[in-house]
């Protein structure tokens, strides 16, 4: 059982610097499993023991990970460069020092994005070695055709030469201008050039997973919520294409296609 001081477990998971936890504790706003605990320099189980400030609990994981449905006229970035950073997104009262997004998805772009302050998971996560499986919707100006399948899974060569890994693509049901995409890596703006590559051209992009990690249909378009580490680690676990298609398909498509 890891034994841990209080102050120290609550300010790596928090903005609160030590003198402000002791205040806290002092005034019984902090609690161990349900119990004020007035003394913040008590040894708690960091794997057991359920800790709350002012009646938010922490997570065990002193890293943090949320999962963001991005909007579009966000920027994957750290800083407001070229528009507003992804990190605005989080609610100020959970967004603490050192997160940012693992990943990035284009200014147009919506959908699942990873925002963390673990540095080794995001680094994990965005080694090719890994070929975490990112799926994405894809609504295309012009109707899809079925030669695409061949083109996308023998490994498509981009304007520029860039020779890409195979992916999968599968045509929407009663749409037929859209599309759902698996790629295995992250090339720039890669989909876009992918689609081009075929004549066609993406009107609109949403990401919907990322590894076994479903982008809830619960997350509203501009909203995050926090993952538990358990959950993080699905990030890694692959996901059937078809699979997803038959159960997720139908749902993620149903906002677009009469739009
Ligand atoms: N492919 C693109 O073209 N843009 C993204 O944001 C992600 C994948």
């Amino acid at each position: 059982m890891p034994q841990i001081r209080l102050d120290k477990f609550i300010s790596e998971r928090t903005e609160y610097t030590r003198s402000q936890i002791k205040q806290l504790a002092a005034k019984g706003s902090v609690a161990v499993n349900g119990t004020a605990v007035k003394k913040s320099d008590t040894k708690i189980d960091s794997e057991k023991d359920t800790v709350t400030v002012c009646g938010r609990a922490l997570s065990e994981s002193r890293y943090r990970y949320f999962l963001l449905n991005k909007p579009q006229g966000y920027v994957s970035s750290t800083e407001d460069t070229d528009g507003e950073s992804v990190l605005k997104l989080i609610p100020s009262e959970l967004r603490t020092k050192g997160l940012f997004p693992a990943g990035r998805l284009d200014k147009d772009t919506e959908g699942a994005l990873l925002i963390t302050d673990d540095g080794e998971l995001a680094h994990r996560m965005l080694s090719p070695k890994h070929h975490i499986p990112k799926i994405y919707i894809v609504k295309l100006d012009r109707l899809f055709e079925n030669k695409y399948i061949n083109q996308f899974a023998n490994g498509m060569v981009l304007a520029n030469g860039d020779v890409c890994a195979p992916a999968k693509v599968r045509m929407a049901e009663n749409c037929e201008k859209l599309a759902f995409v698996e790629l295995t890596e992250g090339k720039y703006h890669q989909v876009k050039r992918m689609f081009a590559a075929v004549g066609n051209h993406v009107q609109f992009l949403k990401r919907v997973s990322l590894g076994s990690l479903i982008l809830p249909e619960k997350l509203g378009t501009g909203q995050a919520m926090e993952l538990l580490h358990k959950d993080v680690e699905n990030l890694f676990e692959p996901l059937d294409f078809d699979l997803f298609f038959e159960k997720f398909a139908p749902i993620f498509s149903a906002n677009l296609i009469n739009n």
